[in-house]
């Protein structure tokens, strides 16, 4: 078996894992043949640039979910092998589905590719409901891996609190604010290296007072620290609010995005997933959400590169720069609690960088 690439590391890597934690042999053999499909699929995946990487991570994460069923089960029941033999034949089916697919050429690939995905999505949704009509899987009503919906994580999106010690970005904030409060939707990347005060900006933002008159409940915070797909920040989201999204985790977020009138979405720490996924991939969601009519976007993101296909608001284009020499010393002075005669020197080394000296 191949290592995973860089894009099939989630959804791949906890099936694998849920696969190692099994103990029971009979069905390990069952499972392990289930892993093997999944895992050929992803392969045959691995060098289109296409839009198939959701179906399989969806596929990934119900196995995994059914994986994690079987922990504690002593032997292989009939009812068991009934729904592990589905399952398999389901990844068959993919399989067959995608390896058709892919034979023919680029053009009638896109022709062809939302029906497609259309109906593995089908498949994978009867799949999903006979096991759960099975009951032994009776837990995977509350994942978010089909067409059952979990219970809202909410805390998984709240806002960080209010930096206590937070100087020098009075302007950068400001503008923020202002393009926050208006009355269309804006788009804002956050640049700049690592430790420059992304985060720190936003969260002061975020606990800006009108800003959260304006969008109250509706302020959704994302960090993007783990995620290593495009799509999954869509299910990470869906999953979090707690969405049903048997007719697509897009339809799903789209529905409940423009529901609301105003809806504040920070994706933080974008670059883990820009890094591990396809660039195209993390562009069109994030101009799935920018495209929304009542989403007002915020990024953070290592770096001096924001993802294009966006219609950024110009004001806020470059990176976060160093702070100011004054806002560093009167940071200093706070964390160190103590001065220091070449203290100036020090910050100016530092080049403005608000090292956190609290780890
Ligand atoms: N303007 C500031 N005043 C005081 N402290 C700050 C300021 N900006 C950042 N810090 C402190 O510096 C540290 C790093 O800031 P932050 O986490 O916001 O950086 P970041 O750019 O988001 O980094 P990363 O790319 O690692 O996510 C934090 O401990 C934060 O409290
Ligand atoms: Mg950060």
């Amino acid at each position: 078996m191949t290592g995973p690439t860089s894009s099939q590391k989630g959804p791949l890597a906890s099936l694998r894992s849920a696969f190692e934690r099994l103990k029971v042999t009979p069905v390990k053999d069952k499972a392990e043949e289930i892993l093997r499909r999944v895992t050929g699929i992803y392969e045959t995946i691995r060098d289109t640039q296409d839009d198939y990487q959701y179906i399989t991570d969806q596929l990934a994460l119900l196995a995994t979910s059914v994986f994690k069923g079987l922990v504690g089960n002593e032997k292989l029941s009939e009812e068991l092998r009934k729904a592990l033999d589905g399952l398999s034949r389901t990844c068959l089916d993919i399989q067959a589905e995608l390896d058709k697919h892919m034979q023919k050429k680029v053009n009638e690939r896109a022709v062809e590719a939302p029906e497609l995905m259309q109906r593995l999505q089908k498949t994978l949704s009867t799949q999903l409901q006979h096991l759960t009509f099975l009951g032994f899987v009776d837990y995977m009503r509350y994942r978010a891996v089909g067409a059952i919906a979990s219970p809202a994580d909410l805390g998984r999106l709240r806002p960080p609190p209010k930096p206590a010690i937070f100087y020098g970005r009075d302007e950068l904030v400001q503008s923020i604010v202002d393009l926050l409060l208006h009355e269309e939707t804006c788009r804002i990347p956050l640049l700049g290296m690592g430790g420059i005060g992304k985060t720190s900006t936003v969260a002061t933002v975020l606990h800006d007072d009108r800003v959260k008159a304006k969008f109250g409940e509706h302020m959704f915070f994302l960090s993007c620290e783990g995620i290593v797909s495009a799509s999954g920040v869509l299910l990470a989201l869906a999953s979090a609010l707690g969405l049903q999204h048997e007719n697509g985790v897009e339809k799903a977020l789209s529905d409940f995005f423009t529901k609301h009138k105003y809806v504040l979405l920070v994706l933080d720490n974008l670059e883990t997933v820009w890094n591990a996924d396809d660039e195209s991939q993390v562009e069109k969601v994030l101009a799935e959400c920018a495209n929304t009519g009542t989403v007002s976007l915020v990024i953070t993101m290592r770096g001096t590169i924001r993802p294009g296909g966006v219609d950024w608001s110009d004001t806020i284009l470059d990176p976060l720069d160093p702070l100011p020499l004054e806002a560093a010393r009167l940071m200093w002075k706070k964390l160190a609690r103590k001065t220091d005669s070449r203290l100036d020197e020090l910050l100016k080394l530092l080049d403005g960088i608000p090292l956190d000296d609290s780890d």
